[in-house]
């Protein structure tokens, strides 16, 4: 029988529909010593709340994250909320007592990170960061392969992650829905956003990053505040490019930017090895292009593997449907749920911890300290 784990969420927009979907559907395809129990979600306007409660399955509603993170019955909050409310929240659960399951970036910066650390580690509650892309199957697989050396020496790391939706000067800062526009609120651009999952990813992948050289843009300076009514500067990086060079010896490009025309969540890697190469795609996520130089020459190319066997050799398949049938975006945070949960019940905890984000944010803080002053920057 498994045990139940009450959970408090705050915020009800992308992210919280993504995780209540992960909480609603884990139980049915994964077998753990927990089961999610949605108690509770907060909203500041209680109608809305009430009709996300109603359409998710949440038992009750608060409308000041505070209540929420002091009832007795939530075990576990988790944190959906735009980045400057990541820190306040993360300490109030750790001196509450609660399990913290915390969105990324970790925090605003490295400084409240260290806090945010500080704070879960000292109360000791289990805590996770929800960098959800290494939950994608034919990225775990990635992760597999390079695991059992099959790419050697790692040369070069490339990562790019590409939208194109503020482009248009009339967009505003701010607010429900742009807070990611409004320095105030997210920390940072394209770099916290979006780059933090990249730079997650290949720290995961292919380990510590030494330093870096950053470039950073802010195309469009000043946009109408939502919050103000007033024409503000706008203090974050639209696009940014670095190069990096990771403690294994390897160099890296890394791009992300909100204006590339076109592009709608293009997130990319590809990693150059002495014998093998890997490529991945958001855009096509349940396939991983693999290169092998130690195949015989006249079949020597790159395979696409289509990771959707469920007989155990991929990655979370042999949970969902029969080989050829492939899941989607949604699965990653299901995955992300089934590995705290399975976690908690062996007392190993799902990673990345806040601990291990934090080194995220280390690159990310090193990569505007760059842009900022123009020089390579030691994480
Ligand atoms: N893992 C991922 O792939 C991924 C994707 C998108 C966003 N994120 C992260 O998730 C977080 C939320 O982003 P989102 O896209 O869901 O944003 P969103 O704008 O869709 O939703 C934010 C929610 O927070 C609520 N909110 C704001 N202030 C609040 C307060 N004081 N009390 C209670 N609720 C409050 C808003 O009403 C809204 O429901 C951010 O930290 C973001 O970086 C992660």
């Amino acid at each position: 029988m498994s045990k139940p784990l009450n959970i408090g969420m705050i915020g009800y927009g992308f992210m919280g529909r993504a995780h209540s979907n992960g909480y609603r559907r884990v139980g049915n395809f994964f077998d753990l010593a927990y089961h999610p129990v949605l108690k509770a979600v907060c909203a500041r306007d209680a109608a809305k709340a009430k009709d996300f409660a109603d359409r998710w399955g949440y038992e009750s509603i608060e409308t000041d994250w505070r209540k929420l993170v002091e009832r007795k019955d939530i075990d576990a909050v988790d944190i959906c909320v735009p980045n400057n409310l990541h820190k306040e929240i993360s300490i109030a659960c750790a001196n509450a007592g609660k399990m913290v399951l915390c969105e990324k970036p970790l925090s605003m910066n490295v400084a409240e990170g260290e806090e945010m650390c500080e704070a879960v580690e000292k109360a000791g509650v289990p805590n996770m960061v929800w960098y959800n892309y290494r939950r994608v199957p034919a990225v775990t697989l990635a992760k597999k392969l390079i695991e059992e050396g099959r790419l050697g020496r790692i040369f070069h790391y490339r990562a790019l992650f590409l939208q194109d939706w503020t482009i248009s000067t009339d967009l505003p800062q701010g607010g429900q829905g742009l807070w990611r526009l409004d320095a105030a609120a997210s920390g940072s651009g394209v770099t916290g956003d979006l780059l933090a999952h990249c730079i997650d990813t290949a720290i995961w992948l292919n380990g510590t990053i030494d330093t870096v050289s950053a470039m950073t843009e802010t195309f469009v300076k000043e946009r109408t505040h939502n919050l103000t009514g007033k024409v503000e500067k706008v203090g974050i990086d639209d696009a940014c490019a670095f190069l990096a060079r990771f403690k294994n010896g390897s160099l890296a490009t890394f791009e992300s930017t909100r204006y590339a025309r076109g592009h709608k969540a293009l997130y990319t890697f590809e990693i150059n090895g002495e014998k093998a190469s890997i490529k991945w795609d958001l855009h096509d996520l349940h396939r991983l292009e693999y290169f092998d130089h130690r195949d015989e020459g006249k079949l020597r190319g790159w395979r696409s593997i289509h990771v959707t066997d469920n007989g155990g050799e991929h990655p979370y398949m042999d949970k969902w449907w029969v080989p050829g049938l492939q899941i989607g975006y949604e699965h990653s945070f299901v995955h992300q749920v089934a590995d705290f949960l399975d976690g908690l019940g062996k007392g190993v905890p799902a990673e990345p911890t806040f601990r291990s984000a934090l080194e995220t944010q280390k690159v990310c803080d090193a990569v505007l300290a760059s842009a900022a002053s123009g020089a390579w920057v030691n994480v």
